[in-house]
């Protein structure tokens, strides 16, 4: 069933640094992925551990942490038909090496952690992850 849904991407320290902003930005829009809000922000290592709070019991969590609030990302609300599997299909397995071609972790992430975006995996979590981001 189609439904129109909106879900929280960032593009990650490591996709900002090289300039692939608008590289990533094009290829949500070419998939139907319309950009609803977007900022650039830099966050500390706390409010970093508070999102991926999810994760705090995996032996990366520290490394993650310290990762996303290394440099400045971009967080972005996306909007479309069945935006939150349409935004994960687009983004690839979570390691480069294991995403299909085309897409925006095959062409772009470079490692695991350097993985160039974040996408919500639920209906739940995007409610959440957007909020965090924009709470107006
Ligand atoms: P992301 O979709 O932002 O969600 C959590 C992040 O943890 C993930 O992308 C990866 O960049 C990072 N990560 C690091 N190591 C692992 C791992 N072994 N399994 C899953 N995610 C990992």
């Amino acid at each position: 069933m189609n439904k129109i849904e909106q879900t929280l991407s960032i593009i990650k320290p490591d996709a900002v640094e090289r300039n692939l902003t608008e590289n990533i930005k094009n290829m949500f829009e070419k998939n139907n992925l319309v950009i609803k809000d977007q900022k650039k922000i830099h966050i500390t290592k706390d409010e970093a551990a508070d999102f991926y709070k999810v994760h705090q019991s995996k032996p990366f969590y520290n490394d993650l942490c310290n990762y996303l609030s290394s440099g400045p990302i971009v967080v972005m609300i996306l909007e479309g038909e069945n935006a939150i599997s349409e935004n994960r299909k687009l983004m690839g397995a979570t390691d480069p090496k294991k995403a299909d071609k085309n897409t925006i972790r095959k062409t772009y992430g470079i490692s695991i952690d350097k993985n160039s975006v974040h996408g919500s995996d639920s209906i739940e979590n995007a409610e959440k992850e957007i909020k965090f981001f924009f709470k107006d």
